[in-house]
């Protein structure tokens, strides 16, 4: 395709209200420098008019690693019995709660697997007591529950919720969740949305048997969700996992598709995820120069950290709590960006209390 007409498609795009997953397969593999750049540049301008220059925090603490489920692709799936397995208590939950509000982060996330373990009105508990401590956005990223806790969560004060689709093809998502279904999933993701969660969700790059095809559908489900977040990172496979050998997710892919969510989505919020930043070099600071917004330094204390090991080589694991902090204000200021200590809410919901 010649770079005038790589162009005229990415307008199209741009302006479709879904485009097609042929035109999007298109971008998808696009491989001259001169088509990336046109790419790459597309999602800046979008990033800039309707996100700004601000990158925000998301302090994240995952408080338990125990997980009742068989992804294929996770280093916490419940026949992994290498794993140490923890849950935080609610005094050690505060306490780096308290740490993140003392960098001024404005959003903490509560991550953790999926585990049984965590008890509704527990949570609750820790809910009401950083609302009442702080003020400050929760995120809650524990996986699928019934519309009753999300309800009760959400009543006590959480604000948004994280819980990726992982991939929007059904056939592949189950071949890869014993167990799990893909409906369930779904279900998942519209009880958060008629609760009034800010909804998050996202996508892995580079699953086995994933095709370009599957990843443009999956950023036209982003797109007709009209989800608040976006985390797109790459697949990195766990030796305890069962895919211990596949390949890798290649980084390029993932930054195209970020560029491409970008231009398709707007104001969503999308995160340079720590995936990216765990390839063979730290490719966050490229996705922030390619469409994505935020950033989600991690406030989990050891010994813990070091056992959440969702896919190895992890950033971060053996950095100080604080440490991302500076590291991550060097990043933005390389960039000529800066950080945005706001508890930076959806774009989308602002954009509708405006009446705009
Ligand atoms: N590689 C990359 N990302 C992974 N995740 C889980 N396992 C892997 C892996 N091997 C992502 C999933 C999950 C998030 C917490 O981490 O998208 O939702
Ligand atoms: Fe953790 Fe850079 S973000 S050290």
């Amino acid at each position: 395709m010649s770079i005038s007409n790589f162009k005229d498609l990415l307008i199209k795009i741009q302006r479709a209200d879904i485009p097609s997953v042929e035109d999007l397969t298109k971008v998808l593999s696009c491989g001259n420098q001169d088509e990336l750049d046109s790419l790459f540049s597309s999602a800046e301008w979008i990033r800039r008019k309707f996100c700004g220059e601000g990158i925000f925090l998301r302090g994240i603490i995952e408080f338990s690693n125990f997980c009742l489920r068989d992804c294929f692709y996770c280093g916490l799936n419940k026949h992994n019995l290498k794993v140490k397995r923890y849950r935080m208590g609610r005094d050690e939950i505060m306490s780096s709660v308290e740490s993140l509000a003392g960098e001024n982060i404005r959003t903490v996330i509560l991550q953790s697997g999926d585990d049984p373990g965590i008890d509704t009105l527990w949570l609750k508990d820790i809910i009401l007591e950083i609302k009442s401590k702080f003020d400050m956005a929760i995120t809650l990223s524990l996986g699928e529950r019934s519309f009753k806790d999300y309800k009760i969560w959400r009543d006590a004060g959480a604000d948004r919720y994280l819980l990726k689709i992982e991939t929007s093809d059904k056939a592949l998502y189950e071949s890869m969740h014993n167990e799990m279904s893909f409906n369930n999933r779904i279900r998942c993701l519209d009880d958060l949305r008629e609760l009034g969660y800010q909804v998050g969700s996202g996508n892995i790059i580079g699953l086995p048997g994933q095709s370009l095809e599957i990843i443009a559908g999956d950023i036209i489900f982003f797109k007709e969700r009209e989800l608040d977040m976006i985390g797109i990172g790459p697949f990195i496979p766990h030796n305890d996992s069962r895919f211990n050998g596949k390949k890798r997710g290649e980084a390029l892919l993932t930054l195209k598709t970020i560029a491409l969510t970008r231009i398709l989505t707007k104001n969503a919020h999308i995160p340079a995820t720590t995936a990216l930043g765990s390839l063979d070099k730290d490719y966050r600071i490229d996705a922030l120069g390619y469409g994505a917004n935020v950033l989600m330094p991690n406030f989990t204390p050891q010994p813990y950290r070091k056992l959440y090991e969702i896919y190895p080589g992890k950033k971060c694991v053996d950095e100080p709590i604080g440490a991302c902090n500076f590291c991550i204000a060097d990043m933005a200021k390389s960039l000529g960006r800066f950080i945005d200590y706001g508890r930076g809410d959806s774009l989308k919901e602002k954009k509708l209390n405006l009446n705009v």
